[in-house]
């Protein structure tokens, strides 16, 4: 397993490309289940979350090129079992349910176990899939979906404790291009993930409106047909490399990003005290005079983003004051703050809520990683501390970032891969 050495204290300047959405590329790749026409996707980024993707279509009957960021995929004929031993590593593979049941009129996908972060239910997915007419039952650590009678549009409410569920909607909306009539789904994901989906959806024939928003309208269609699309920029590699800049004082100028899906990070960096230049994709960012201790609760989109609570975590650990920052998505997100303060950092745990005291500086350890974004915290942590922090089992990060090592050299952090046997 590599890992990576990172020696800190080098503020990091210079400019970052920033890569295609790993969770927007994801349910597009599965969303060419739908039809068996050639998809073209562009600006995939290249991580193995996206190589399991390929791995799965193409075991379900799909052929697939991945060359220079493109995926051609075609679908043209499909079986609708999704294996144990692809589906495992990788939870986000729950989303070809909905195009399996669409396309095939059933669908067995091996239930997602749970992970780092906490349970991954599917309850919500299950129950909207049941809401356009589909029989589930679970058997043997399956998932079994029958519509073999076709689907049916409905109002399908996807709303549960912790608010709406991304790949649920993904998944329900998806199927629903499949129904017969309409149907209107009442508290949708509005990630830009979600909505970009559907505007892949829509380019493939599929009849779509309010996405983006929290009720969406879907006019079943009898089929879809190919479509080529390019994945929006990855909003959470550009929170995480923004916050890699404050944290060593740099000056950052991101390139290929979407401003307006950062509204909320930038605002709360703006409140603390960080500098922002915005151009049409482009984003500078310095800290200006020190930063402001910061007091957050994640949401659902537009609120503050859970896959930025790790790294926001580390960015606060050296902030002078009082922060704190409660968890509300995933309320077990919390496997990076013992390995913060393992290098110095200050942070009580209350529920799940992380009080932090800003200490002067942190020091290097070996540290880690658990899951992919506690992973870019120990690497942004370790871009600040004092020495040499070597951060363990990288595969977590591999699985999100493309490059980032790289990319973080190219912008003079002193980050060494070593690959181990
Ligand atoms: C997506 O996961 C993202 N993954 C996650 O990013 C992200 O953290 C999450 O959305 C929340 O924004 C991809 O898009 C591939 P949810 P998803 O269903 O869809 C509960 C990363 O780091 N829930 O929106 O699986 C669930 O337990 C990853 O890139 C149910 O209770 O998340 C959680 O508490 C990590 N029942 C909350 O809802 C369900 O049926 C939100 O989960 C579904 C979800």
């Amino acid at each position: 397993m590599d890992k990576f050495i990172v020696r800190g204290g080098t503020p990091l300047k210079g400019k970052i490309r920033v890569s295609g959405s790993k969770n927007s590329a994801l349910p597009i790749l599965a969303a060419t289940l739908l039809t068996p026409e050639p998809c073209v996707i562009h600006r995939v980024p290249d991580l193995s979350d996206v190589r399991y993707m390929l791995d799965i279509l193409r075991h379900l009957g799909a052929s697939v090129d991945y060359t220079d960021g493109t995926v051609r995929v075609c679908a043209a004929k499909v079986h609708s079992e999704a294996p144990y031993d692809l589906v495992r590593k990788m939870r986000a593979s729950i989303c070809v349910l909905g195009p399996l049941v669409a396309r095939c009129g059933k669908a067995t996908v091996s239930l997602p176990g749970g992970c780092v972060i906490g349970d991954r239910p599917i309850d919500i997915h299950l129950r909207g899939l049941q809401g356009l007419g589909a029989e589930v039952e679970t058997n043997e650590g399956n998932v079994i979906v029958n519509a073999e009678k076709g689907l049916t549009g409905a109002e399908i409410y996807l709303g549960g404790k912790f608010g709406s569920t991304v790949l649920g909607t993904d998944n329900v909306m998806m199927a629903a291009t499949a129904a017969r009539g309409t149907t209107v789904i009442e508290s949708a994901a509005c990630e830009p993930e979600v909505k970009d989906l559907a505007d892949f959806l829509v380019k493939m024939g599929a009849k779509i409106e309010g996405h983006g928003g929290s009720r969406v309208t879907i006019h079943g269609v009898p089929g879809l047909h190919g479509a080529e699309h390019t994945v929006i920029p990855d909003r959470i590699e550009a929170g995480t490399f923004i916050i890699a800049g404050l944290i060593t004082g740099g000056d950052l100028t991101l390139e290929q990003i979407n401003n307006d899906h950062l509204e909320n990070v930038l605002g709360h960096l703006t409140a603390a005290g960080a500098f922002f230049e915005r151009g049409v994709d482009t984003l500078r960012v310095t800290a200006g005079e020190g930063l402001k201790p910061l007091n957050l609760v994640t949401e659902v989109y537009p609120g503050f983003p859970t896959d930025m609570q790790a790294q926001f975590s580390a960015l606060l650990t050296v902030v002078p004051g009082l922060s704190a920052i409660t968890e509300k998505i995933f309320p077990a997100r919390t496997m990076h703050l013992s390995e913060l303060k393992r290098m110095g950092a200050n942070i009580d745990l209350e529920g799940s809520t992380s009080i932090i005291r800003g200490v002067p500086h942190l020091s290097a350890a070996p540290v880690m990683a658990s899951d992919l974004r506690a992973s870019a915290a120990l690497v942004i942590a370790g871009l600040a501390a004092r020495g040499a922090t070597e951060v363990n089992r990288v595969y977590h990060i591999d699985r999100g970032y493309e490059h980032i090592d790289q990319k973080l050299r190219n912008v003079g952090a002193n980050i060494e891969r070593v690959k181990e046997a």
